[in-house]
């Protein structure tokens, strides 16, 4: 049968990307350009800077994936495109370059959704299986999304606040870690112990979270500590902190999995690198007898290849879009 291969960009936040994705599945080629270290003189993205440094960025980024994968523009199907969410300024940048090859080379544009991207990372380690329910957790997301086929999503519940990966990197502001200070938090919870009284985050019948509450407790124990000249023990409140965020999303989604009787479980998004939770995962589903995916580590965090996954079942349903196609900052998974 003949193969797809699909052309991929990302710049939703502060990496530029591109990809060569053969049917949903196998990687071709992948460059990630990061903008981390620029962003972390900062304490976070700047979204200015994000947008003028994909500018710089894309064109090198593309020719060294075309040439990495050894192929041509004229050997790619279609060109797959993160319209959104994201930084307004950054996803633009992708996006036109996206119309633009896509109008040079004649080729179909195909609009995909960031949070679809993240959800496919799943299918290049391997092929979903449906029903699934996957869990988001990014910087920007925190929702539990049951799937029954390719690209039906159905949003079971979401954050009423905060995202996860946001709260983490509040907290390890407050600890004194430097951006992005998710996988610093993980790593010290690894080194502490759980004695720090938090409350477990929303913990109701609904599957919404919220992180703002846990998130202002650490800041208020934090000063608390400090006016009464006591150290804080950075590792044991990263720990206490990070097993009541791993309680509460393993909790919700377990309940989810049990009550639509699902035997599939996919983790997607940045957070998904977080060590605590997937051990937390592994346990749990393999009592449970559920078959859980997480992504490789390298495809947790903001990638194209992902994109490609997720663009190339966009275009089997035949999803397509016109020049006319604008970026969003926001926008329903869809
Ligand atoms: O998915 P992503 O690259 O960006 C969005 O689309 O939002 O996720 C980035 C987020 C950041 O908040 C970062 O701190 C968090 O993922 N993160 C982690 C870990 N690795 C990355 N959070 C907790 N534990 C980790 N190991
Ligand atoms: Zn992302």
């Amino acid at each position: 049968m003949k193969k797809t291969y699909i052309l991929a960009i990302e710049s939703s936040c502060d990496e530029t990307s591109v990809s060569i994705i053969c049917d949903g599945k196998e990687e071709i080629a992948t460059v990630v350009l990061s903008q981390m270290d620029t962003h972390a003189n900062f304490g976070g993205v700047v979204p200015e800077v994000a947008s003028r440094m994909h500018i710089e960025n894309i064109t090198m980024v593309l020719e060294e994936c075309l040439e990495k994968a050894n192929m041509k523009m004229e050997d790619v199907d279609a060109i797959a495109i993160t319209y959104g969410p994201g930084l307004i300024g950054s996803l633009l940048i992708g996006l036109q370059a996206a119309k633009t090859l896509a109008y040079l080379y004649g080729k179909p544009l195909i609009p995909v959704h960031h949070i679809a991207g993240h959800i496919y990372a799943n299918n290049l380690v391997k092929p979903m299986e449906f029903p699934l329910i996957s869990l988001v957790v990014s910087g920007g997301h925190t929702e539990l999304i049951y799937m029954k086929d390719h690209y039906s999503f159905e949003k079971l519940g979401s954050t009423l606040d905060d995202a996860v990966g946001e709260a983490y990197d509040k907290v390890a502001r407050v600890l004194g870690l430097h951006y992005p200070g998710g996988p610093l938090v993980d790593k010290l919870a690894h080194e502490g112990k759980d004695t720090y009284s938090l409350p477990l985050p929303l913990d109701d019948d609904s599957y919404n979270f919220s992180f703002s509450g846990i998130k202002s407790a650490v800041i208020n124990l934090s000063h608390n500590e400090h006016q009464r000249g006591n150290e804080i023990i950075t590792e044991n409140l990263a720990c206490s902190f990070q097993n009541r965020v791993v309680e509460i999303l393993t909790k919700k989604t377990m309940r989810a999995l049990r009550e639509k009787n699902v035997k599939h479980l996919i983790i997607a998004g940045g957070v998904a690198a977080n060590k605590g939770l997937r051990e937390k995962f592994t346990e749990l589903c393999e009592k449970e007898d559920i078959e859980l995916t997480v992504p490789a580590m390298k495809y947790c965090t903001d990638n194209a290849a992902m994109i490609g996954a997720a663009g190339y079942y966009a275009y089997k349903i035949g999803r397509r879009a016109d020049l006319s196609l604008n970026s969003k900052a926001t926008d329903r998974l869809q």
